[in-house]
């Protein structure tokens, strides 16, 4: 315990003499430093580092429409898995009302290409996901278990194809307008 305590001083004694004698960090460091959290030097390296890694294309998105996305598809895979438990026990209205989350709409529609805003192809490929998707809920009415699983497999294959191909990029509003033409504003 005593040693514990020690090395804890210890520790908060290296710490206190290796802040103050760190020296100043590079002016490259520091520009990336301006307005953000701790370490962000070294955070937005470590993003950098990541993006470089990954080939896909960038879909530019706003901080809230990034987080929205991101929200959307855990519900998209919660959807899946609902069809998935409701196939298994053939419980075809549970089956019609997840998939029919998974569906088109029109403000589905409208929310799409408001994502697609600043990435060729995203829009298209997100609405050919939804309309295929319904064919997955008239599968489900028709109570036609090898339909829904063959729609289900076609669906889940739009998922994989876009994932493959696009990589959420966050932007700040001046970047957004710039590469979207379009005024910075909350997704509909
Ligand atoms: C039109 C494109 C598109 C389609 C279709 C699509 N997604 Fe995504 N999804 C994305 C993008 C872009 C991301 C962010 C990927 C990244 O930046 O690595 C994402 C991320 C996710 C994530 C991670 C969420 C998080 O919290 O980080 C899950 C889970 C996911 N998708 C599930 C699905 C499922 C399940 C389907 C199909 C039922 C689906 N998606 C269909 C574009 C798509």
């Amino acid at each position: 315990m005593i040693m514990n305590i020690d090395r804890w001083a210890l520790f908060g004694l290296t710490f206190m003499l290796s802040c103050r004698e760190r020296p100043a960090p590079e002016p490259e460091a520091e520009r990336k430093d301006a307005g953000a959290r701790a370490t962000p030097a070294v955070a937005a390296d470590a993003h950098a580092a990541l993006d470089r890694m990954d080939p896909r294309t960038p879909l530019p998105l706003l901080p809230m429409m990034a987080h929205h996305q991101k929200q959307n598809m855990r519900d998209h895979l919660a959807a899946v898995q609902q069809i998935v438990a409701a196939v298994a026990t053939q419980e075809f209205a549970t089956v019609e009302k997840a998939a029919a989350s998974l569906g088109f709409s029109e403000s589905m529609g409208r929310m799409c290409a408001h994502m697609g805003s600043g990435a060729p192809g995203f829009t298209d490929a997100a609405l050919q996901f939804h309309h295929g998707a319904d064919e997955l809920v008239e599968a489900a009415r028709r109570r036609d278990t090898p339909a829904i699983l063959t729609s289900l497999g076609q669906t889940l294959s739009r998922c994989t194809g876009c994932h493959e191909q696009y990589k959420q990029a966050v932007v700040d509003e001046r970047e957004w307008e710039a590469i979207t033409h379009e005024t910075a504003r909350e997704p509909p």
